[in-house]
């Protein structure tokens, strides 16, 4: 045996041979088989260093580094390759994809876009927001006590009756059953009964109310509840937060109006109108011309009654409620004059906002 000749001279020749010719298409089984730390050919060879008579070393270690230095080489040069080649893509029936194709733009003058329900939801949480509030959500699904009994609703209220709550269960003898809930205002119960004051939320959501349907009401609709409870919260301090958000909603120059009210689970209690001006089409300035006030929202100090109900000092805290209707805000605002247009998905409609 000449002094540079290796029992393994053959095994590595046919991997010189193997390496050189490897098509390279997959760069990475090739790493794995020449050299993988497990499981590569390179790697394996130099393992059995050792077996081989000891003055073949030498010249055995310079030509297994020479063969690692090929199979680094094909590697990288495998890599580069997988890099540059087009992705192979087919479509679910195995048609090739042309995935350097341009996108779809959507037709300009058919973007999607926000219902107008949904933008001016935004705009109401924006509003209350900005002034401090936090956002809080309750179930659509609600039992008597949220809904009605922790309220202050006496067991006979009218609000109970079939007739304009829809009850998910017929009602038990006693009335109390499971129900859509008629308002947003159990989202007020649900939040005084886990937190203490000072409470400063709004609460957004659907209801659902058992009425004839007719261009001003429909069995669903959305409100938004705001709660506010703390020491020394006053009733100039409702009106002012509900100017401010009449303000910032409609514009400053809007007329709005408190009208004293009555709600089981506020004590006093108003409901806030706006000026529908009638050749506008919409919210407006009260001059001599034709119009007339419509209701946006129902508010007053949450009733005493209330506060002990939740396990709220009533001695120390006050508090103040509202609940406004969101269709007829989008309504007002954007001078729609039948609530089930908001229902249809007409494209017609929906495209104007
Ligand atoms: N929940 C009442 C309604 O649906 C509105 C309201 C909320 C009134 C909060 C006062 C306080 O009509």
């Amino acid at each position: 045996m000449s002094s540079d000749s290796t029992p393994y001279d053959d095994e590595i020749a046919a991997l010189h041979a193997e390496i050189a010719s490897d098509p390279l298409d997959d760069a990475e089984a090739f790493r794995v088989r020449y050299l993988g730390r497990k499981s590569g050919a390179v790697g394996a060879l130099m393992g059995r260093m050792g077996e081989a008579p000891p003055e073949t070393r030498r010249a055995l270690g310079q030509k297994l580094n020479a063969l690692k230095a090929a199979a680094e080489a094909r590697l990288a040069e495998a890599t580069e390759q997988a890099a540059s080649a087009p992705v192979a893509a087919v479509d679910a029936d195995g048609r090739p994809l042309d995935l350097t194709l341009p996108g779809r733009v959507p037709a300009p003058d058919a973007p999607g876009g926000l219902h107008v329900l949904t933008s001016t939801l935004a705009d109401i949480l924006g509003i209350f927001r900005a002034f401090g509030f936090s956002v809080e959500r309750g179930p659509e699904i609600e039992d008597d006590w949220h809904n009605f009994t922790a309220l202050h609703f006496p067991p006979d209220h009218p609000a109970r009756d079939m007739q304009d709550t829809f009850f998910l269960e017929p009602p038990p003898p006693d009335g109390r059953g499971i129900l859509l809930r008629t308002h947003t205002s159990p989202v007020q119960v649900r939040v005084m009964e886990r937190e203490k004051p000072p409470i400063r939320v709004v609460a957004p959501g659907r209801v659902y109310r058992n009425e004839a349907i007719s261009y001003k009401s429909f069995c669903l609709f959305h409100q938004v509840e705001g709660l506010v409870v703390d020491e020394g919260v006053s009733f100039a301090d409702l009106k002012a937060m509900l100017t401010a958000f009449a303000e910032a909603f409609f514009g400053r120059e809007v007329s709005m109006r408190f009208r004293p009210s009555f709600f089981p689970f506020t004590e006093v209690s108003a409901e806030v109108d706006v000026w529908w001006d009638t050749a506008a089409g919409a919210a407006g300035v009260r001059t001599g011309a034709d119009g007339r006030w419509m209701e946006i929202l129902g508010s007053g100090m949450v009733d005493p009654a209330v506060l002990e109900n939740v396990g709220i000092d009533a001695e120390r805290y006050t508090g103040y409620a509202f609940g406004m209707g969101v269709e007829r805000l989008a309504m007002l605002r954007h001078g729609i004059a039948d609530i089930r247009l908001l229902y249809e998905n007409d494209l017609r409609f929906l495209t104007q906002f």
